[in-house]
């Protein structure tokens, strides 16, 4: 089968090789699945560059995401069955970026029906990012203001619509008018480009001076610093990520005067200690779903060989939405 391989650690564009490699075996509880499609997440960037908190050993096929079609389970894997459609994390050093990837059984969600293999594959890290960040971790209550960092992109995308299903005005802060109107189009109440406006400015003017109850900052740097500008007493701030590649210093002091909380979120660690509420996420997402509250904002449909280039992309902040890959 074809797989992408990470040969070294670097640049997506220098370091991904495109091979022929055997078909990957199912151990205990896993699932083989014919990959239906691949999403493109910021922690494919980082692994290749070998800064990711999971370093799977070289070399490896990249691609923690995917909608997949069982072909073969290991004989302990009860439940799934051969044929279904499933979504959730690939068993790296089996990514889904190839023909046919490796996923844990006891972490495979049925892929709704309302999706196509495509809006499907990004589903379950996006939502649940977002579902746990806002319910589960900030507690974000109905006509509360949520502001979203990076709006238009990966996880903000799903921020902002589970922040609008939730009932609070949603505030997103984009970089650039195409990122603005998407952001719009995700149903943000109001959409801040932050290479034409302070967003502390703004997020203080529109609150009457009270600020934002729930930030959730995929970005860092000084997304982070300036949204402890704009917090509101017994405000929230959530850190997702640091896709400015700026890892921020939060100054306890501040937190103490101004009285707000600084929450982290690693969603993947509720798979792993938690399974049962991750479960249950998953049960009021599919809910969303179909109600037709949330849907995968999907921006670009690529061809496997296109992965290099796509994770280049992602990794500069240039693009919008969901990228996937369908082999
Ligand atoms: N905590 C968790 O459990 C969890 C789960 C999933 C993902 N994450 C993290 O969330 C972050 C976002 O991931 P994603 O896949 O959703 O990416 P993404 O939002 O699609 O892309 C990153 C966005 O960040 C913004 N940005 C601002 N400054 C930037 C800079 N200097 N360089 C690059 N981007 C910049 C850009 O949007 P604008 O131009 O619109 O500002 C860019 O589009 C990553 O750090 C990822 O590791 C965390």
């Amino acid at each position: 089968m074809k797989a992408w391989q990470v040969i070294r650690h670097g640049a997506p564009a220098d370091v991904l090789e495109l091979a022929e490699v055997p078909r990957p075996t199912p151990g205990p509880g896993e699932l083989l699945v014919r990959v239906r499609a691949a999403a493109a997440n910021f922690p494919d960037v980082l692994m290749c560059e070998g800064t990711y908190q999971v370093r799977p050993p070289l070399p490896f096929t990249p691609g923690v995401e995917l909608c997949g079609e069982v072909v073969d389970k290991h004989p302990d894997v009860t439940g799934t069955q051969i044929g279904d459609r499933v979504i959730g994390a690939a068993a790296l050093p089996s990514g889904g970026f190839a023909e046919y990837a490796l996923m844990v059984a006891g972490r495979s969600y049925p892929a709704p029906p309302e999706l196509d293999d495509a809006e499907a594959a990004p589903f379950l890290v996006t939502y649940q990012t977002g579902w746990f960040g806002l319910h589960r971790k900030a507690r974000l209550q109905p006509g509360e203001t949520l502001l979203v960092h990076a709006a238009a992109g990966g996880v903000g995308s799903g921020a902002v619509q589970l922040g609008k299903a939730a009932g609070a005005r949603v505030i997103g802060v984009v970089g650039g008018p195409d990122k603005a109107a998407l952001a719009k189009e995700l149903g943000a109440d109001i959409v801040i480009d932050r290479h034409q406006q302070d967003f502390v400015a703004v997020v203080k003017e529109v609150t009457d001076g009270k600020g934002a109850d729930v930030v959730y900052d995929p970005v860092g740097g000084n997304s982070f610093y300036k949204s402890t500008k704009c917090i509101a007493f017994e405000g929230r701030i959530i850190v997702v990520g640091f896709a400015s590649g700026d890892i921020p210093q939060a100054a306890l002091n501040h937190a103490l005067v101004k009285n707000y909380d600084i929450l982290g979120l690693h969603w993947s660690l509720y798979e792993q200690r938690a399974p049962e509420l991750v479960r249950a996420c998953q049960l009021e997402l599919e809910k969303l779903v179909s109600a037709r509250r949330i849907r995968t904002l999907i921006t670009q449909r690529l061809s496997l060989t296109e992965v290099p280039s796509a994770l280049a992309r992602l990794a500069a902040g240039n693009t919008t939405g969901r990228m996937v890959f369908i082999p």
